[in-house]
């Protein structure tokens, strides 16, 4: 009898990484500016650097460690949490350490959800969210924001069912650059409050803001520790995504299933990361606001072209992350469009259907993964390309 495996899996009803297809497009093309992936042209404090190279030489560097987190790496986050957030760990809540903040939320999702719970994501999503609830075997509920991509209370209040276990808010935003009011934030945290479902908070970007817009984190709202996850990432603050270290600060009821899954999937972070981590936040947050206020001249130059293709694409205000989302007014595909644009005009953007943008054609444009003016030949070639296959 033939050897016949059965293959079907739950992964068959998942979306491809879309980051991974642009990318096969553009190696095939090379010469190809990308303005697709969410990373940052800076690597992490030299500080770090070198702490990570004195971890080589001790030999509990090579050994497991506490589940949560090494204690200097975890009071150090303490610390921040209290002084950036306006957490107090402790009181009610616990602190995490995991290999990025795509973890944090898997875990988050794992340890709140049973099988055909709902989760809440306002519309576009962060795409690795989407597939993480579905793999947990959870339906995603979407819901529309404004046309400035700012949260619909009234949408959000109406998608909850007794089967909802939380709602996912991202400020500042991927992939919109949004960044949600304070009062918004609050509305959203009360109304999870009182509906007795989680708000996630992932806030990956918080020091990535333009102007005298200010993020604000809804886990330091009263009462807010009892049903808030609040996700971290150093991958962007601090350069350091290849190290793979996030944070979450989540309710103590969670503990224990976060124990189960922490053990079961990453045993304890890795450890030379951690010590990595842990220095990389002694040069605190002044070290990613530097770059940001390089990122702000890039912003003003990517949106100031971008709002020249107007009336034929739009696009709202971005004063957070390193991403604007693009629409465009005319009726086209957005995965064929992407794909002219690299192959025809050697620029590289995400088809923002991945974020659930499904209804039109819409794309999110990163700038902060290169200087200056690669950005502005990157963009003068979206500008041309996109005039060029929309209005022919
Ligand atoms: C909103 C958001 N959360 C989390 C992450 C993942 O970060 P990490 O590298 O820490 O897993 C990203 C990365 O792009 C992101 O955009």
């Amino acid at each position: 009898m033939a050897n016949s495996v059965n293959c079907a899996s739950r992964m068959d009803a998942i979306q491809a990484p879309i980051i991974a297809v642009i990318g096969d497009l553009i190696r095939q093309t090379p010469g190809t500016i990308s303005l697709g992936q969410g990373v940052v042209h800076y690597g992490p404090p030299p500080a770090a650097l070198k702490a990570a190279a004195g971890a080589l030489a001790n030999t509990s560097t090579h050994d497991y460690q506490p589940a949560s987190g090494q204690p200097a790496l975890v009071g150090a986050i303490e610390e921040k949490l209290r002084r950036d957030n306006g957490i107090e760990v402790g009181r009610g809540s616990r602190v995490m350490v995991t290999a990025g903040g795509n973890m944090a939320f898997v875990h988050a999702v794992l340890a709140i959800t049973g099988p055909d719970d709902e989760v809440i994501l306002p519309v576009p999503f962060y795409f690795n969210h989407e597939m993480a609830i579905r793999m947990a075997d959870c339906r995603v509920v979407a819901v529309p924001t404004d046309f400035r991509y700012q949260l619909d209370l009234d949408a959000i209040r109406a998608a909850i069912t007794p089967r909802t276990r939380a709602v996912v808010t991202i400020s500042p935003n991927n992939p919109t650059g949004a960044v949600f009011p304070e009062l918004l934030l609050r509305e959203v945290n009360a109304l999870c409050r009182d509906s007795g479902i989680y708000h996630i908070s992932d806030e990956a970007y918080e020091y990535f803001t333009y102007g005298s817009v200010r993020h604000v984190s809804p886990g330091s709202f009263a009462d807010a520790e009892r049903h808030t996850i609040s996700l971290y990432s150093l991958s962007k603050t601090y350069g350091m995504a290849g190290w793979r270290i996030g944070y979450m600060s989540y309710p103590e009821r969670l503990a224990a299933a976060m124990a189960k899954i922490q053990d079961t999937v990453l045993i304890c972070p890795p450890v030379i990361s951690q010590v990595t981590a842990a220095a990389a936040m002694e040069a605190g947050p002044a070290y990613c606001r530097q770059h940001v206020a390089e990122l702000a001249e890039v912003r003003d130059v990517v949106l100031a072209e971008l709002r020249s293709l107007e009336p034929l694409c739009s696009v709202p205000p971005a004063e957070g992350a390193f991403y604007c989302c693009l629409g465009v007014n005319v009726k086209a595909d957005p995965m064929r469009v992407a794909e002219r644009l690299i192959r025809e005009h050697k620029v590289a953007v995400i088809p923002a259907t991945a974020f659930g943008l499904t209804d039109g054609c819409y794309f999110r444009v990163a700038y902060g993964a290169l200087e200056k003016a690669t950005v502005a030949e990157g963009i003068g070639r979206l500008v041309n390309g996109l005039r060029q296959i929309l209005t022919k």
